[in-house]
């Protein structure tokens, strides 16, 4: 786990719970991850997980992982958007993986660090992976959003719900009510048009609803859960379908560019992308949310180049 904040911590919660491997919690903060390594690997007799914690200021410890979790930089603050993240986080996220990479040439790195698209895209150009083994984490948290707020509109469990979320991780992002069902039942069949929309709004700004009430930082339990299910499935090749910012070579219309769409994730990451026929609307919104990426690329772009 790089980056021992908010999130980065509570990814090694529940991938101690979930006893998927040793973790190391690397952070520039001197004792931070440290201190909350030696914590949660005291939970280990209490919650019954036998994995090592440790915490760390350099790399060496984090040699040969199998998955990299990059959660390192700076989260919003309220009335920040994600973009204005941007210069400050890549700086963080282009070193993070440069040494990282460096002691883990076989890893698989799960980008969480906003703004999402972009930072996933830094991560690709800097590690110099394959595209497959470099995934950003978005989709499962947006999604997952989607499906509370639809469960709790219907009094249904979350577990019945599927949702399709496309696009980048921001306002832009594309929810689609279309392929989302309650135990195939269509949504569109169960709650009226307008309830739905406002149940779309709220999930494209269900990130900025928890900056508001936090004042300081923002979102870690859902984000850092998502963040490992997404490893569980690489590490035990699960094969779930999950919604991943995944690097574009075409699909959707959409070339050189991180944009979450549909992906197989099992022991190869990204294993394959799903590319479902949108109607002209929505490829629209898709093409939209992607445009916005690219703007924000393209910055980094010009950044690499000096
Ligand atoms: N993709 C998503 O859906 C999603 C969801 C939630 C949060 N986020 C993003 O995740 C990031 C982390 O959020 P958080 O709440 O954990 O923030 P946080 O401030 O609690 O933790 C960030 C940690 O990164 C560390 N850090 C800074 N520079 C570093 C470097 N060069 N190397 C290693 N560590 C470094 C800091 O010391 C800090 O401990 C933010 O950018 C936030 O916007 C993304």
């Amino acid at each position: 786990m790089i980056g021992a904040g908010n999130v980065g911590a509570n990814c090694a919660v529940w991938a101690a719970k979930k006893e998927l491997g040793d973790i190391v919690l690397v952070d520039v903060a001197e004792g931070i991850p440290q201190g909350k390594g030696l914590d949660l690997l005291q939970t280990g007799p209490v919650e019954g997980f036998d994995v090592s914690v440790t915490g760390a200021n350099d790399y060496a410890p984090t040699a040969n992982s199998d998955i990299l979790i990059i959660t390192a930089g700076f989260p919003r603050k309220p009335g920040m958007s994600r973009d204005d993240l941007l210069v400050a986080n890549y700086e963080v996220v282009r070193a993070a993986t440069e040494k990282a990479v460096a002691v883990s040439p076989n890893a698989t790195i799960i980008v969480v660090t906003n703004p999402l698209d972009a930072m996933a895209q830094v991560a690709f150009m800097v590690s110099k992976f394959p595209r497959n083994r470099v995934i950003g984490m978005a989709g499962v948290l947006d999604s997952a959003r989607f499906r509370t707020f639809i469960a709790q509109e219907l009094s249904v469990s979350v577990e019945s719900v599927t949702a399709v979320v496309l696009g980048g991780h921001g306002d832009t992002m594309v929810p689609v009510v279309r392929l989302s069902s309650v135990a195939g039942i269509p949504l569109t069949e169960l709650i009226p048009e307008e309830r739905l929309n406002a149940i779309v709004d709220r999930t494209r700004n269900g990130g900025a609803e928890i900056v508001k009430h936090l004042k300081t930082g923002s979102a870690y339990y859902a984000p850092s859960a998502s963040a490992v299910e997404m490893a569980e499935s690489i590490l035990r090749d699960r094969k779930k379908v999950l919604p991943c910012a995944a690097y574009l070579e075409g699909e959707y219309g959409i070339k050189g560019l991180y944009v979450g769409v549909p992906c197989r994730v099992g022991a190869g990451g990204v294993e394959k992308i799903y590319e479902i026929k949108l109607s002209a609307e929505e490829s629209t919104a898709l093409k939209k949310s992607a445009a916005a990426v690219q703007e924000l690329v393209d910055v980094i772009k010009k950044k690499m180049a000096e």
